[in-house]
């Protein structure tokens, strides 16, 4: 039997820098092939540090203190640093959240766009600007001469996101995170992105780990998705059962409050505050289980 192509197991973790406290809570989740997960959560919940731990750039002040994480039933937290940098860029890429500090302001957009190429697909001289050309065309960037030769400050943020998705689709990699990808960009140019990924994604039959604060988005674009509270998964499930049929208290107040629940003020009802507590009480529950 194939394993999954990523598979999380009871992963916890710690923050050095806030004196231990937990970032990651027994979190468990599988990725098959080609189907893209959104992660949700208020901000530290946790889904940055599950998408730094896949592609093994974790901060050296958040220490895993328990569980697997494997991709192709290999064991990611075990393996040996050069294997994983070959992977990393490889086989698993990473769209960032801001397209501004993603890319160097000193560097023109093919000279970082060729390096992935260069380094990962072995191209060379004309092959390599030909790839690059047509990398641009496929995320529908017009003049796609003009816009290599270009630095990142003379290009708009939802160009610089499109050149940042063709770079994390160009090795033509297993597994895609995404984190955050369109937070940074305003409403109509973040539509226009989403539709570009779901394309991408589909066009390739890539996995992706769709990173995200928005319950709306998840709707759009994934076909499953894993929601975390303070770095434990509160419910899980397809996209259509989770929010068609929230179990959960949260997911359920999540849903009342619309997209942009995680902004005071904007959602449409805020998250009642008994709910907060509710969810308090079932984490002191797990470290009270997982305490010796
Ligand atoms: N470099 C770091 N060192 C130690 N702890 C960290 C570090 N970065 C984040 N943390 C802690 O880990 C927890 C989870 O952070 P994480 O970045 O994974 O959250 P997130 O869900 O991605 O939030 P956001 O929506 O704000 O990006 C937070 O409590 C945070 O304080
Ligand atoms: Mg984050």
């Amino acid at each position: 039997m194939t394993p999954p192509l990523v598979s999380i197991e009871a992963l916890s973790a710690s923050s050095v820098r806030e004196g231990g406290t937990p970032v990651l809570r027994d979190v468990s989740l599988t990725l098959e092939r080609g189907e893209v997960r959104g992660l949700v959560g208020e901000s530290g919940a946790g889904k940055s540090t599950i998408a730094k731990a896949l592609l093994g750039i974790l901060p050296e002040t958040i220490r895993i203190t328990g569980g697997w994480l494997r991709f192709e039933g290999r064991d990611l937290l075990t393996m040996p640093s050069g294997e994983l940098r070959a992977m990393r860029g490889r086989d698993i890429t990473l769209i960032p959240q801001d397209p501004q500090t993603a890319l160097n302001p000193a560097r023109t957009i093919e000279a970082q766009l060729t390096d992935g190429l260069r380094m990962k697909l072995g191209l060379r001289g004309t092959a390599l600007h030909a790839r690059a050309i047509e990398l641009l065309e496929e995320v529908q960037i017009r003049e796609p001469d003009r816009v290599l030769r270009s630095y990142p400050h003379q290009l708009s943020g939802g160009m610089r996101q499109r050149i940042l998705i063709a770079a994390a689709f160009a090795p033509g990699p297993k597994l895609v995170v995404a984190d955050e990808p369109t937070t940074a960009l305003d409403v109509t140019v973040q539509k226009e992105i989403l539709r570009l990924m779901r394309r991408m994604q589909e066009r390739h039959g890539t996995a992706v780990i769709f990173v995200t604060h928005d319950l709306g988005v998840v709707a759009k674009v994934c076909d499953s998705v894993t929601l975390l509270y303070a770095g434990k998964v509160i419910e899980a499930g397809t996209t259509a059962d989770v929010i068609e049929r929230p179990q959960h208290a949260y997911t359920k107040a999540l849903i009342a409050a619309g997209p942009r629940y995680d902004r005071p003020g904007q959602g449409l009802e805020p998250v009642p505050e008994a709910i907060f507590r509710q969810l308090r009480a079932e984490l002191a529950g797990t470290a009270a289980k997982g305490a010796p």
